[in-house]
């Protein structure tokens, strides 16, 4: 997979990902990420990439004449799967949206940034909007870096336990159960008896018994899907 992301702060999308996972699988040659300064497409000496909105208002507008110009060069030799625009505005980020979009062979994620981007370049070119949650962000660089961590990790190869992606929690509309390592008790408080007992069907209906317990008192939603 090869995910491009659009940014007029890149510097905010260095540390994600050198670390831990996401680096492994870069070195694995599982994904490979380019990161692209938009003001590099900049008009002008001073390169402008944002401009007062027509109609007024607070709040500049990312032009879009830098952003078709990057778009246009991206896509030259190979079109993307999915042109993805981060913005508070879009659809609700989904578990089920990574296990889609990491099927994908080539990905664009545009950062917004002040009051957006021009309309036109997400009537033109963008396929996904989306959103993180339901709060504003500086900019679409963290939510960049939340869809390219949660899309990569489903890679094959990226986790070491193949079938660790798949008990996480949303996978299967459920909060993952209580886990518990070493010490078997920690300050008077015990592991569950169950867990240690090595019953491997009285493990796994325990786990699902207690993830259900745990979505129906805090995320009932999940339930109604
Ligand atoms: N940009 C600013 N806020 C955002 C959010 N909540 N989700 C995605 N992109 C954003």
């Amino acid at each position: 997979m090869h995910i491009d992301i659009v940014s007029v702060v890149p510097e905010l999308l260095e540390s994600p990902f050198r670390h831990s996972i996401l680096m492994r699988a870069i070195d694995k040659g599982l994904v490979t990420i380019s990161i692209h300064d938009l003001r590099e497409y900049g008009i002008g000496n001073y390169r402008q990439v944002d401009d007062y909105q027509f109609g007024g208002g607070a709040g500049m507008v990312m032009m879009a004449e830098p952003l078709n110009k990057l778009l246009e060069k991206l896509t030259s030799d190979q079109p993307a799967d999915a042109i993805v625009y981060l913005t508070p505005d879009g659809e609700s980020w989904k578990q089920s949206t990574a296990n889609s979009m990491s099927l994908s062979k080539r990905l664009i994620l545009i950062c917004g940034h002040y009051k957006g981007i021009d309309q036109r370049i997400r009537d033109l070119w963008v396929t996904h909007e989306v959103s993180i949650g339901d709060y504003v962000l500086s900019g679409g660089e963290l939510a960049a870096a939340v869809l390219a961590d949660s899309i990569i990790r489903l890679l094959p190869g990226v986790l070491n336990d193949a079938g660790s992606a798949l008990s996480d929690s949303f996978q299967d509309n459920l909060l993952a159960p209580p886990v518990y390592t070493r010490p078997a008790e920690f300050k008077g408080m015990k592991v569950p008896e169950v867990l240690l007992s090595g019953n491997f069907s009285a493990i796994e209906e325990w786990r699902e018994s207690e993830a259900l317990k745990r979505t129906e008192s805090r995320r009932p939603d999940l339930l109604k899907d």
